[in-house]
């Protein structure tokens, strides 16, 4: 077979060509501009090709086996890219060792009004509003039905913004049954600033609860799946002393740190996008979802499994977070600023 050409030499035209044509575009455009394309791509065998250059490192040393799941390497997207779990086969061409879809809700969704997405270029930065824009768990289990899937899926679930808090515990739990056959670990969404109420779900009580009725679920499957929290970066460490002590109390089996922050400090991009109500991501975030990955792997002495994410936008950002307690990393803004090469560099830099 050919050998395919080294990708990392189409990287500059990532940033001079195709970006800039990108940020002519409204966010939210501009994803589904590129996926589009991505998946016409794929469909037309152009990702897959032997003649065209991979954006894949294949190696066994980047193997992780974690959760039960065998990982061809510990770098993952981050959830609310694929929502709707669409682009799975076109995104694995990309390199990725694992993608987590979602945030899926019960029910089909609009999520907030448009312009609900901005760019802080100054600040290699975004804030979303996006309100579980998603079309429901049934249309997602469809589609995954229908993927190649040769690498571990998760599944972020969440609940409807209609569901009052009281009565969001149903809502995870039909998720994840309907979901149940369907992915390789999920992930519960407490964590995302964008649904009104939803962040109170990080309690210790709420939380207990949630995780009990997804655990008496799971116990009558043939199957155990890994289910992780995802939590903000927010978080005092008190909290986070107390979300270790949960976890270990639990069984729960896994961290995913972190979500999207609310702190807008330090910023240096046009104040009327700064103030944008949303979560932001991207670099700013990056410091605090470290030493939220740093404060739990410390306290938990090691025992609990983290997925590390925000603000990775290179390979020493995907070190230092290893390097703090994560198994594996996720990105999600850093794709969009850097492109794909992203995760190439990654991977190599893991075997170097
Ligand atoms: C536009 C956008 C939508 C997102 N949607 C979700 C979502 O639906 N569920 C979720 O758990 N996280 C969601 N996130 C958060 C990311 O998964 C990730 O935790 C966060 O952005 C930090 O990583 P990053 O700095 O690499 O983007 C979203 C992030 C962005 C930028």
């Amino acid at each position: 077979m050919k050998k395919k050409r080294d990708k990392a030499t189409f990287a500059p035209m990532y940033k001079s060509i195709i970006r800039p044509l990108l940020y002519s575009m409204p966010p939210e455009r501009a994803h589904y501009f590129v996926t589009g394309w991505l998946e016409r791509f794929y469909q037309l065998g152009l990702l897959q090709s032997p003649f065209t250059p991979s954006f894949k490192v294949e190696d066994a040393r980047l193997e992780r086996k974690i959760f039960g799941l065998t990982f061809p390497n510990p770098v993952g997207l981050a959830a609310g890219f694929d929502k709707d779990a669409k682009w799975i086969d076109s995104l694995t061409e990309l390199g990725f060792g694992f993608l987590e879809i979602g945030t899926v809700t019960p029910i089909g969704q609009p999520g907030n009004p448009k312009p609900r997405m901005y760019r802080l270029v100054e600040d290699e930065a975004l804030i979303n509003r996006m309100g579980f824009n998603n079309d429901g768990v049934d249309a997602a289990v469809e589609r995954i039905k229908k993927a190649k899937r040769s690498i571990p899926i998760g599944g972020n679930i969440g609940k409807n913004k209609v569901t009052p808090n009281d009565q969001a515990v149903r809502d995870y739990e039909i998720c994840f049954e309907k979901l149940y056959d369907h992915v390789d670990y999920f992930s519960v969404n407490v964590s995302s600033p964008n649904t009104p109420g939803l962040r109170e779900l990080q309690g210790k009580d709420e939380l207990k609860r949630i995780f009990d009725a997804l655990f008496t679920i799971r116990s009558k499957q043939s199957k155990e799946k890994a289910v992780l929290l995802k939590i903000a970066p927010d978080l005092e460490k008190a909290q986070l002393d107390d979300i270790v002590d949960l976890v270990k109390e639990n069984g729960i089996d896994g961290l995913i740190a972190t979500n999207t922050t609310l702190d807008r400090s330090g910023l240096h991009s046009p104040k009327e996008i700064v103030n944008q109500a949303g979560g932001l991501s991207g670099v700013p975030v990056k410091n605090k979802s470290t030493e939220v990955i740093r404060h739990i792997h410390q306290a938990s002495d090691g025992s609990i499994p983290i997925i590390g994410v925000g603000g990775i936008h290179s390979a020493d950002d995907a070190l230092e977070k290893l390097n703090a307690g994560a198994s594996l990393v996720q990105l999600y803004t850093g794709f969009i600023y850097e492109g794909p090469w992203l995760i190439k560099n990654i991977n190599k830099r893991l075997l170097s």
